[in-house]
């Protein structure tokens, strides 16, 4: 039995909740302060220091001292798998895995089965996620078709069906040519490009960040070349056409500091990291586990100080997860011949929080790295806690420490690489677009 509950969005109620004393933080806002917050029929109806309510009959009060109530998050980078791979993740789960995470709204990458390539599949999708969805879903299309890197999708008809951005992820679009193409008719709708940077020429085969490591494991590498090279190319082709692009997955040092310095430039550029590149390195290979295999790889400890580092000086925009569900037919097996990827809508923000806590982000800046910057690069409309609107929330206790038990996660993905460990700070209870979807331990029944 999970000490939890989520519900379907379509099933759940609206909330009508008075918080008190909750730190409220909202840079959208300008808002970091203790606060009152009443919610009523999902709407925040009042934000002040003080909210007293003569006969609050209807109404649940939660004293929510040492609490902190965030927007609700945007993960710009997962994969949930349906259509085509129900039994490693299906937008139910994957929506139910987001929300106990307090993710209120995730982009879904088009490497499925069909591909995301045509306006059907986004329809599909989409369907599905009003149907069984906990959260909202925003479908990424494919940049190619059958992501081949030959011929370029239907991009006004994808968008027209929902999609938010295209992106070729888990590979580049090989031929520059088509990338450019691509971004110049992107640019058209203002859409953007979502670049999986990695020359399979140099990648090729390998398994592990390349270097010292690699070889006294006996893994074959993946040179961070293989990253940065496509990361430069991307960058000169924005620049050259104007497009907006949004590298993905970044994990090494230069490939930040090409972003660094493109931004200078003024290229229209932005960019994404995942929690496990600023948390962990290729030491960890050394168990031979599969779970800590991903593309990109985790790579060493100067890489993790240069991506903190562009995380902290605003070079790296976004910080979302690459969920990445696989099931153990393909990762409890021989490393050389596992899927790349890790599960991560369940323990990011715990593992993001360790960035406040070490002084590297605000909360606040760590809020919109996780909610308002992904909502910006993908265009969809973000008002934050703000009076009269409707409400997407979360109530974090960022003192609770737990024991990741993959077991526990609603995610059917259990490739976690923080599996056993202790984290600080968790999801209590999310709220997306005024329905209360997720409530952990004495907020479960707020669900029912
Ligand atoms: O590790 C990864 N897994 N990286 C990707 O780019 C794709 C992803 C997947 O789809 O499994």
């Amino acid at each position: 039995m999970k000490n939890s509950r989520v519900r379907r969005l379509k099933d759940a109620h609206p909330a009508t909740v008075l918080f008190k004393g909750v730190r409220v933080v909202d840079p959208a806002n300008n808002l970091d302060q203790e606060m009152d917050v009443l919610v009523e029929d999902g709407v925040f109806k009042e934000i002040s220091p003080r909210i007293d309510i003569p006969d609050p009959c209807n109404l649940k009060v939660i004293k929510a001292d040492g609490l902190w109530l965030l927007p609700g998050l945007v993960d710009m980078h997962v994969h949930l798998r349906e259509p085509g791979e129900e039994y490693k993740e299906t937008i139910e789960t994957g929506t139910q895995a987001a929300v106990a995470g307090g993710i209120v709204a995730v982009a879904s990458m088009p490497n499925t089965k069909p591909v995301n390539d045509n306006p059907a599949v986004t329809k599909y999708i989409l369907d599905r996620a009003k149907e069984i969805g906990s959260c909202t879903v925003l479908p990424v299309a494919a940049i190619t078709v059958g992501l081949a890197g030959e011929t370029m999708t239907e991009m006004a008809a994808l968008i027209e069906a929902g999609a938010v951005a295209f992106s070729d992820d888990g590979k580049s679009v090989r031929s520059s040519q088509v990338m450019r193409r691509a971004l110049e008719y992107a640019s058209i709708f203002d859409v953007p490009v979502i670049c999986h940077c990695e020359d399979p020429d140099l990648s090729r085969n390998g398994v592990m960040n390349e270097g010292v490591m690699s070889v006294k494991l006996g893994i074959r590498g993946i040179p961070r070349i293989a990253e940065e090279i496509v990361v430069a190319r991307d960058i000169i082709l924005a620049e050259y056409t104007g497009a907006r692009i949004h590298i993905a997955h970044v994990s090494t040092e230069k490939s930040v500091s090409l972003i660094r310095e493109a931004k200078k430039r003024g290229v229209k550029v932005t960019a994404e990291t995942a929690p496990h590149y600023f948390s962990l390195t290729e030491e960890i290979l050394e168990t031979y586990d599969s779970r800590f295999k991903v593309n990109p790889p985790l790579r060493t400890q100067s890489d993790v100080e240069a991506i903190i580092q562009g995380l902290a000086d605003g070079t790296i925009d976004v910080i979302a997860t690459d969920h990445a569900p696989h099931s153990p037919i393909e990762k409890d097996i021989e490393i050389d011949f596992a899927a790349f990827g890790m599960v991560g809508l369940e323990t990011s923000l715990a593992v993001s929080l360790g960035l406040v806590r070490s002084g590297v982000l605000t909360p606040a800046e760590l809020v919109k790295k996780m909610s308002q910057n992904p909502a910006d690069i993908l265009g969809i409309p973000y008002r934050g806690i703000c009076k009269e609107e409707e409400a997407s929330f979360i109530v974090v206790d960022p003192n609770a420490e737990w024991i990741v038990d993959s077991t526990e996660f609603y995610s059917k993905g259990v490739n976690c690489p923080f599996e056993g460990k202790k984290l600080v700070g968790r999801v209590e209870l999310t709220v997306c677009r005024g329905k209360i979807v997720f409530g952990r331990g004495e907020y479960q029944w707020l669900v029912e």
